[in-house]
Formats: C-alpha cells, sequence, structure tokens
C-alpha cells in the first residue's frame, strides 16, 4: 500500500536544472556577462520546425494563457503562480507589474479598478523552449549528439533532462507556509507518486509523454482520449470498479483541485448527456482535500486531510444501489474546485468532462 500523504524530505535538494519550486524566477544565465539571448520560441523553431509545431500544440505553451489558469491567477495574484506557469526571469518581469491588474479583475475585487494590463509577449509563451533548454548561454541535450553531426550553438549534456529529473522542478514542489517559504506539504507530488510506483526498467516521464508521436505536444489530462484510457470502468456485481492503468502516478495526479467522481441520479431520469443537468448525486471521489489551519501566521495554512485517488494495480469498487436499475451513474473529471466553478471565471465545460456512464442495471460498455 502507498503512503497516501506525500511530504517533503528533509532538505529537498537543489534542483539540478534550477527551478525553484515557485520561491523565485528561473535564472536561464548565471554569467555576469551573459544575457538570455534566443528566448522566443521561434528563435529556436526556425532550425528545430518539428519541435516547434508541437509544443506550439501543448499545455506548456499555454500554461500562462489558459482559462483555468486565468481564473487561478486571478482569485490568487501571487508571485508564486508566476514563477512556475511563466518561470523565466525575463518573464516574471513582464508580469509581476501586472498583478494588481488581475486582482482588478475579480469579480469580488474591491478598489485597484482601471489598471491596465501591459503587455507580456514572451510570458505568454509560458513553459518555452529556452526555460527548459537554455542555461548559461548553451544549450541542454539529453545526450551527446550522434557522431558527424554539429550544432550552431553550444550544447551541453544534461542526462538528467531526459529522464524524470528534467520534470520533478515543476511537477512537485511544496504548499507554501503560512509564513513564506515551503511548508512541508506537498501542492504537487507526481515526482514521488511515479517513483513509488516505478522499478528499474519502467518508463520515466519523457518515456511516457515524449514516446514517440507525442513529442514535445506533452499531453495529459486536457488530452480527453488519452485521459479515458487511462481509466478502466467496470462492473463487477452491483459495484462499479475504477482502475488506473498504463499511467506512471496516481489518477488524476497534478494540480490539486482535480478530481474524478462518481455519481448517480436515482429514478428513471433523462441520460446523463441530455442538457438537463440536475438531480446528480456524488458518491465517490478520488481526489485530495485539505485543511484551512490558523498558525499564528499572516494567513492560515493549507495542509494536506486526505487523498483517495486512484492507483495502478488497485481497483476501488463504488456500490450502486441494484434496487433501482432505471438509475443513472456517471464518472467525471474536474480540472478544478468547486468554488472555481461558482466563481464562474471561466466556462463550464473547460472545468468538468464525463468519462463513462451508464444505467444501473445495464452492463458497462467502457
Ligand atoms: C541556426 C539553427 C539553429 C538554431 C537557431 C537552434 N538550433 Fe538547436 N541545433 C541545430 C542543429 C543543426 C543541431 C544539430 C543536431 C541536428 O543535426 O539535428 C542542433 C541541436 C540541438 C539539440 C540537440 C539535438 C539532439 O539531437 O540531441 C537541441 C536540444 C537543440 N538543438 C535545441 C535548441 C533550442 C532549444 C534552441 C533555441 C534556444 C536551438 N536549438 C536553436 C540548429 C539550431
Ligand atoms: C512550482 C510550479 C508551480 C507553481 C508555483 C504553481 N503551479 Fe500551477 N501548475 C503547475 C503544474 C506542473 C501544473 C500541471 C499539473 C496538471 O496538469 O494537473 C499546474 C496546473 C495548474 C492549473 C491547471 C491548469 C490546467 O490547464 O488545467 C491551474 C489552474 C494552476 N496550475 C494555477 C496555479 C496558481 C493560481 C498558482 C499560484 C497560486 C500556481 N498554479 C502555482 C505548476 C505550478
Ligand atoms: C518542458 C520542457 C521542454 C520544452 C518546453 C521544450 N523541450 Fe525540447 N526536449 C525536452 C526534453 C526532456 C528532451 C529530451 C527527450 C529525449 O530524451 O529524447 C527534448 C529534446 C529536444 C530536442 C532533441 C530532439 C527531439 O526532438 O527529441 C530538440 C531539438 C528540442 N528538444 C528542441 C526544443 C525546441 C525548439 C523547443 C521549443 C519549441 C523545446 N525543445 C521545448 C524538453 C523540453
Ligand atoms: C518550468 C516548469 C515545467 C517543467 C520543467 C516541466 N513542466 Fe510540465 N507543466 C508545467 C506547467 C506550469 C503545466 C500546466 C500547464 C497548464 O496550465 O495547463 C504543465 C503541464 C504538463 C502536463 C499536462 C498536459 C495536459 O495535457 O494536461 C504534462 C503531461 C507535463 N506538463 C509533462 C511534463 C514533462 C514530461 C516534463 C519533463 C520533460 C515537464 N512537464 C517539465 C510546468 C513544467
Ligand atoms: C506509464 C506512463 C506514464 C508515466 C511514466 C508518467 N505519466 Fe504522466 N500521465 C500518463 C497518462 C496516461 C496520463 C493521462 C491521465 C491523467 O491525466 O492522469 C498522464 C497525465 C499526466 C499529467 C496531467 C495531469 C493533470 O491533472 O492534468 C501530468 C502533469 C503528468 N502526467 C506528468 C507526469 C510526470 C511529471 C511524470 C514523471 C514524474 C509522469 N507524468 C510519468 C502516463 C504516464
Amino acid at each position: 500500500m502507498l503512503a497516501l500523504i506525500f511530504v517533503a524530505g528533509a532538505a529537498p535538494p537543489a534542483d539540478p536544472l534550477g527551478y525553484t519550486g515557485g520561491a523565485g524566477p528561473l535564472v536561464l544565465d548565471g554569467r555576469v556577462d551573459g544575457g538570455p539571448g534566443w528566448m522566443a520560441a521561434a528563435d529556436c523553431g526556425d532550425c528545430h520546425g518539428q519541435a516547434l509545431a508541437e509544443w506550439t500544440d501543448s499545455r506548456h505553451h499555454r500554461s500562462w494563457t489558459n482559462d483555468l489558469f486565468q481564473a487561478g491567477l486571478i482569485a490568487e495574484p501571487q508571485r508564486f503562480c508566476v514563477y512556475c506557469h511563466a518561470p523565466a526571469a525575463v518573464q516574471a518581469d513582464e508580469v509581476i507589474p501586472n498583478l494588481a491588474a488581475y486582482a482588478a479583475l475579480s469579480p469580488r475585487a474591491t478598489g485597484a479598478v482601471g489598471a491596465r494590463l501591459a503587455p507580456e509577449p514572451l510570458a505568454e509563451e509560458g513553459v518555452n523552449c529556452a526555460v527548459c533548454h537554455l542555461r548559461d548561454g548553451a544549450v541542454l541535450a539529453a545526450r551527446p549528439l550522434a557522431p558527424g553531426r554539429a550544432a550552431p550553438h553550444p550544447i551541453r549534456v544534461a542526462p538528467e533532462l531526459g529522464g524524470a529529473e528534467g520534470c520533478r522542478g515543476c511537477h512537485e514542489f511544496a504548499i507554501p507556509a503560512a509564513t513564506g517559504g515551503p511548508s512541508p506539504f506537498l501542492m504537487q507530488s507526481t515526482f514521488s507518486e511515479w517513483r513509488a510506483l516505478s522499478g528499474p526498467g519502467d518508463p520515466s516521464c519523457v518515456g511516457c509523454h515524449m514516446a514517440p508521436g507525442h513529442g514535445h505536444r506533452m499531453t495529459g489530462a486536457h488530452d480527453v482520449e488519452k485521459l479515458r484510457g487511462a481509466l478502466r470502468v467496470r462492473r463487477a456485481g452491483g459495484a462499479l470498479v475504477l482502475e488506473a492503468v498504463d499511467i506512471g502516478h496516481a489518477l488524476p495526479t497534478g494540480d490539486l483541485f482535480r478530481a474524478l467522481t462518481v455519481e448517480l441520479r436515482r429514478g428513471a431520469g433523462v441520460p446523463p448527456d441530455s442538457a438537463e443537468d440536475d438531480g446528480w448525486e456524488v458518491i465517490f471521489v478520488a481526489g485530495r482535500s485539505f485543511e484551512l489551519v490558523e498558525t499564528g501566521g499572516p494567513r492560515p495554512e493549507k495542509r494536506p486531510l486526505s487523498d483517495t485517488r486512484l492507483w495502478p494495480g488497485q481497483p476501488r469498487s463504488v456500490a450502486l444501489p441494484v434496487d433501482q436499475p432505471e438509475a443513472w451513474w456517471r464518472v467525471r473529471y474536474m480540472y478544478g474546485a468547486p468554488h472555481d466553478l461558482a466563481r464562474g471565471l471561466a466556462p463550464l465545460g473547460d472545468w468538468v468532462i464525463t468519462l463513462a456512464s451508464g444505467q444501473v442495471g445495464q452492463e458497462t460498455r467502457k
């Protein structure tokens, strides 16, 4: 059985690629004489067209501009968010002066009305080529160039880029403590989840997310077919059995508000895909929950309370009311929290999708 609440180690190691976990901007160039150079994706894309095309289609490209992040930022306009969603110092410099203008966009905002957003051309590229590849004037590559190949730029071989270590700095980080700095509790723990599940020979993050045909798209939960493929739903007697498959971490992983719900509508109601959306009762949640604890700091501190997510190899049964064969069930994936839904800052379809559904009296097709 896996440990259900992951905590940061006593002294987390310095990140080999310089990521800060939200503590500060990412410094791409530590040399006194250097500048970041080649900062925009198009600068690399002139020569690396395929990587550019794939990345352009990725969530990394949209990590600053997508509706869900923007809604989260408007609700909590913190530098902490900037240092990961538009992490390089040159990107952070563009958006930090805009944080007051973001705050003013909230429906609950008081004051600061009229602040204008200045343009953010580099931040709009989010996690771009330079963020992952450019350090101190050299381009990081997972392995040496093949014999006979040459590049018009310096290359530094950084094997960690091609495994899980190169993703860890952003895909695992602590909840900020009430007094500033990291708390011992993790906000995202995808790396630890992967490490707990993986043995020698198992694929790393890159092995699955950059597999041939996927490359720099690095798709995840926003690829709905992939998400459906990672969840097996079957019937066993009076229960619905959920299982995570072909996945290297918990389902869901990543953002703290992600959840899977099993919902039930009793009685001979209309099918789940009709416009009628009332009367559903949540009977199981696979997700994490948190509590706010007063610690004497300037604001309450978020701490993990429970973790009911799905793990590969550990099927989970959810009992259905077998005496109500007409009742409908559905399994939904929530990209955001109910309080975000209530804020109405992004369209409902961006927050929640139905992955599987059926009637209690019928066998499951998926
Ligand atoms: C003027 C053209 C040009 C520009 C601009 C350029 N590269 Fe390259 N890059 C090359 C060539 C040529 C190679 C050699 C490998 C090859 O033959 O494909 C290479 C090699 C690489 C490699 C190692 C490839 C491998 O096969 O392991 C990486 C990673 C890389 N570049 C990333 C970048 C990034 C990121 C940028 C922008 C910051 C960039 N390059 C800008 C031409 C360019
Ligand atoms: C150390 C890095 C880091 C910090 C700091 C951080 N995030 Fe994220 N965030 C991520 C990663 C990695 C993901 C992708 C995980 C996933 O897909 O679930 C993500 C996903 C999200 C998503 C879901 C986006 C989507 O496309 O569905 C939202 C919303 C979000 N973050 C908001 C925020 C806000 C608001 C803050 C500041 C309070 C913040 N993040 C701070 C790394 C970070
Ligand atoms: C989220 C981090 C990330 C971003 C963003 C990113 N790369 Fe990469 N890139 C990688 C990793 C990891 C590898 C190594 C994959 C492997 O081990 O095969 C890689 C490999 C490469 C290679 C070697 C050949 C290949 O395609 O596998 C080139 C060239 C390259 N990247 C260019 C780019 C360019 C150009 C951009 C922007 C358009 C970019 N990368 C954006 C992480 C990233
Ligand atoms: C500089 C920080 C950073 C690094 C390094 C990074 N990521 Fe991400 N990643 C993010 C952020 C931020 C998001 C959330 C984007 C959004 O808002 O939707 C994200 C989202 C994702 C997603 C979710 C895509 C989807 O469709 O839902 C996957 C998968 C992913 N990253 C894989 C990787 C892998 C694999 C690596 C290592 C090769 C990596 N990331 C390295 C910051 C990073
Ligand atoms: C065995 C294959 C496999 C491995 C290894 C793997 N993943 Fe995934 N990952 C998936 C699949 C399949 C999904 C889609 C289902 C989902 O969203 O959970 C996914 C989804 C994700 C998401 C999107 C979650 C969300 O809430 O949007 C992120 C982020 C992610 N992976 C990051 C990583 C990182 C970082 C690593 C390494 C530490 C990693 N993955 C290792 C298969 C894998």
